[in-house]
C-alpha cells in the first residue's frame, strides 16, 4: 500500500536535495537513490555510494512533460507514448539537452527520463524543483530494494534521508524504450509491458540482453544477485531433487520437500507475482539455504520483466 511522510519531511527531502545530498526515495516501480540531476559533483556520489560503473547512464527523474522537455527532446512518438504511460513506470531514452552533466549520461548524448507515477516520488521532484537523477537504490548487482528497509539494510548510513512510500506496487524496474533510432527498441523490459507498448508503437523490437549492451550499457551485467546461488526450472518440469537444502520460489502455489519456500501470488495474478518478486528474492537469500530454485513464468505482460531478472539472478551465482 501506497503511504506518504508528511509534507514538512518531504520539504526536508527536497531541501537536501537542493543542497546536493542523497536522498532514496520509493518510486512505484522500486525504490531510487536519487540526487539533484545537474549537479554533478551530487551525481558522483551516486556513483560511488552505489558501487556503480561510471559508464553505465542514470535515468533522470522529472514532475512534469514540461519539465521533461527541458532534459531532452521530444518528437511526436515520445509525446504519445508520454501523454499515454506517464506518470508510470516507462522510461524514454531521448537526445539529451545540454543542461544534463555528462556523468549523468556516461558521456552518451542522450538522456533516460521518466515521470514516476508514485505520489511521493512527484511531490519530492516538484519541491526539490530541480531533475532527479536516480539508480535503483541498490548496491551494484543486488537486487534492487522495494521496501524503504531493504534500502536502510543496504545503505542506510551512507545517505542522507530515506523517505518511506510504502511497498513498491509494480515491484519491478520501468521498461527503458529507446526512441532515438528509426524503430523504437525497447532496451529493458519492466513494468508497462511489450504488449501495452504495441499498442501505441506496432511491432516492437528488443535489445535487452548482451546485444543491447552496446545501447543500454546496464544491461551487459549480471545483476539481481540474491545472495545464494539460483536455478531456473520449468513450471512443469520436473522438480529439481536436492530439496532438504533449497529455497522454493514459486509462482503460484508451493511443493513439497523445499526447506524454505515464497509463493509469488497464491491467485496466479501476475502483477502481484511482480510486486512480490524482490522482496521474495531478498528472502530466500537470507535464508539457511544453499540454492534457490525459481519457477519459470511464462515470457508475456510482466512475465517478460520477471524472466529477464531471474535470468541475471541465475547467471551471477552468488
Ligand atoms: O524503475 C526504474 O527505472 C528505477 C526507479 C528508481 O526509477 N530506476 C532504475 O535505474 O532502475 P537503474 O539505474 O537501476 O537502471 C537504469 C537503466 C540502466 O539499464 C541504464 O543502462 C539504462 O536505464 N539507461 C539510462 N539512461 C540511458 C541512456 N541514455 N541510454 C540507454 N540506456 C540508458
Ligand atoms: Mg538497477
Amino acid at each position: 500500500m501506497t503511504t506518504m511522510p508528511d509534507s514538512t519531511t518531504t520539504e526536508r527531502a527536497a531541501k537536501l536535495l537542493r543542497e546536493g545530498k542523497l536522498v532514496a526515495f520509493a518510486t512505484e516501480t522500486v525504490y531510487g537513490l536519487g540526487c539533484n540531476a545537474l549537479d554533478a559533483k551530487a551525481v558522483a556520489r551516486v556513483f560511488e555510494v552505489k558501487g556503480r560503473p561510471s559508464f553505465d547512464p542514470l535515468i533522470v527523474h522529472v514532475c512534469s512533460i514540461e519539465r521533461a522537455r527541458t532534459v531532452a527532446t521530444f518528437n511526436p512518438l515520445a509525446e504519445q507514448l508520454a501523454a499515454k504511460f506517464w506518470p508510470g513506470p516507462l522510461t524514454l531514452v531521448l537526445p539529451k539537452k545540454p543542461i544534463v552533466p555528462d556523468i549523468v549520461t556516461a558521456g552518451l548524448d542522450s538522456a533516460g527520463v521518466r515521470l514516476p507515477a508514485h505520489p511521493l516520488a512527484q511531490a519530492l521532484i516538484e519541491k526539490a524543483g530541480v531533475p532527479v537523477a536516480a539508480p535503483s537504490a541498490n548496491p551494484f548487482g543486488f537486487v534492487s530494494p522495494t521496501r524503504a528497509e531493504h534500502v536502510r539494510e543496504q545503505l542506510g548510513s551512507k545517505v542522507e534521508m530515506i523517505l518511506d512510500g510504502g511497498p513498491c506496487e509494480v515491484g519491478v524496474e520501468s521498461t527503458v524504450l529507446s526512441l532515438l533510432g528509426k524503430a523504437p527498441v525497447i532496451l529493458r523490459h519492466g513494468g508497462v509491458t511489450q504488449e501495452e507498448l504495441e499498442q501505441v508503437t506496432g511491432r516492437l523490437t528488443s535489445e535487452t540482453s548482451a546485444q543491447g549492451a552496446a545501447r543500454s550499457p546496464g544491461q551487459q551485467l549480471s545483476h539481481y544477485a540474491p545472495g545464494k546461488p539460483l536455478k531456473i526450472f520449468a513450471r512443469d518440469g520436473e522438480l529439481p531433487k536436492e530439496r532438504n537444502r533449497a529455497g522454493l520460489l514459486a509462482f503460484s502455489k508451493s511443493r513439497e520437500g523445499f526447506v524454505a519456500c515464497e509463493v509469488l501470488s497464491a491467485s496466479g495474478d501476475m502483477r502481484e507475482a511482480a510486486a512480490n518478486l524482490f522482496a521474495a528474492l531478498r528472502r530466500l537469500g537470507s535464508s539457511d539455504i544453499d540454492i534457490i530454485y525459481a519457477e519459470a513464468v511464462s515470457e508475456h505482460g510482466l512475465g517478460r520483466a520477471m524472466m529477464d531478472r531471474l535470468t541475471r539472478a541465475a547467471s551471477k551465482s552468488v
